[in-house]
């Protein structure tokens, strides 16, 4: 298999009216659902990490797991750091088999966001790694802390100023989708994502997919975003899987054993947000 950039299949998602879906994973087991389940959906794949994963298991085992999987795979499989606030973690990363690196300073002022997004795509252009900077907050419970106020919308000039002045590949936005499970229904501005798009070439990308309706997605996907971010149905759905079949079988189990209705689980999740990003058959 001839695998494309990550940039390529983002603009094909683009011309082809999908998104290329990105899940969030913590270890071996769920990233093989994530990978199994792109596979049986013949759709392209981000695996993505945050930064505590790479803490907890090194950065550098995380780089190689995924690699050896993604070169098995059947699919294009792309391994993200999400969410990373460090410029020299994001750095790190470009050179541990990562295809895409966040640097998400969506907290900072825009100048100092600007400052820190640049540096990382200075240091990932030459190595052919893609960056992805984010605009706007993302609500609920994220890596930066507990964000719910009200100024979370993006600005159109904010997000065409970060754009111009970093160079960055692809923008986050936000446009009122929050991190973990939605207490009521997800409000989007799809007014607000829509001007963003018109003013921008570039990629954009919809944090905090758990909880968001199908037809929320499509829509959002039809007024400009092309990778929809989805972690806390994943993990939860990998956890009570997980709790179910201990609370059945006890510990005595052994761990693969265990494990096989946990990765199912997860995968089979996996397949309905692919299509959902109407990404199947698209690898
Ligand atoms: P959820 O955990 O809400 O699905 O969001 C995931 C995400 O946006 C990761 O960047």
């Amino acid at each position: 298999m001839k695998k494309e950039t990550l940039m390529k299949q983002l603009k094909k998602a683009d011309e082809g009216g999908y998104a290329v879906p990105h899940f969030n994973f913590s270890d071996i087991w769920d990233l093989e659902a994530i990978v199994k389940g792109a596979e049986e959906m013949h759709s392209p794949v981000i695996a993505a990490a945050l930064p505590k994963v790479n803490d907890a298991l090194g950065m550098h085992v995380v780089g190689a797991m995924a690699k050896a999987l993604a070169e098995s795979a059947k699919v294009p499989v792309y391994l993200h750091l999400d969410h990373s606030t460090e410029v020299q973690v994001s750095q790190k990363a470009c050179d541990e088999n990562y295809s895409l690196v966040m640097l998400d300073a969506s907290k900072e002022t825009l100048e100092e966001n600007i400052k820190r997004v640049k540096k990382v795509v200075d240091y990932a252009r030459p190595r052919g790694v893609f960056v992805e900077g984010e605009i706007g907050m993302i609500k609920g419970r994220t890596e930066e802390g507990n964000y719910t106020e009200d100024d979370f919308l993006v600005r159109v000039e904010d997000a065409v100023e970060l754009a111009e002045k970093s160079g960055l590949d692809i923008l986050a936005v936000g446009i009122g989708t929050a991190h973990g499970f939605y207490q009521g229904k997800p409000e989007i501005n799809f007014k607000r994502l829509a001007e963003v798009n018109e003013a921008l070439e570039l990629p954009l990308v919809m944090h905090g997919g758990t909880g968001i309706p199908e037809e929320d997605v499509r829509r959002a996907i039809r007024n400009g975003i092309n990778k929809v971010n989805v972690g806390t149905i994943i993990k939860y759905t990998y956890l009570s899987t997980v709790k179910e079949v201990l609370d059945r079988e006890g510990p005595t189990i052994y761990t693969t054993e265990l494990m096989k209705p946990a990765v199912n689980a997860v995968k089979e999740e996996v397949k309905r947000w692919i299509r959902t990003c109407m990404a199947d058959g698209k690898a």
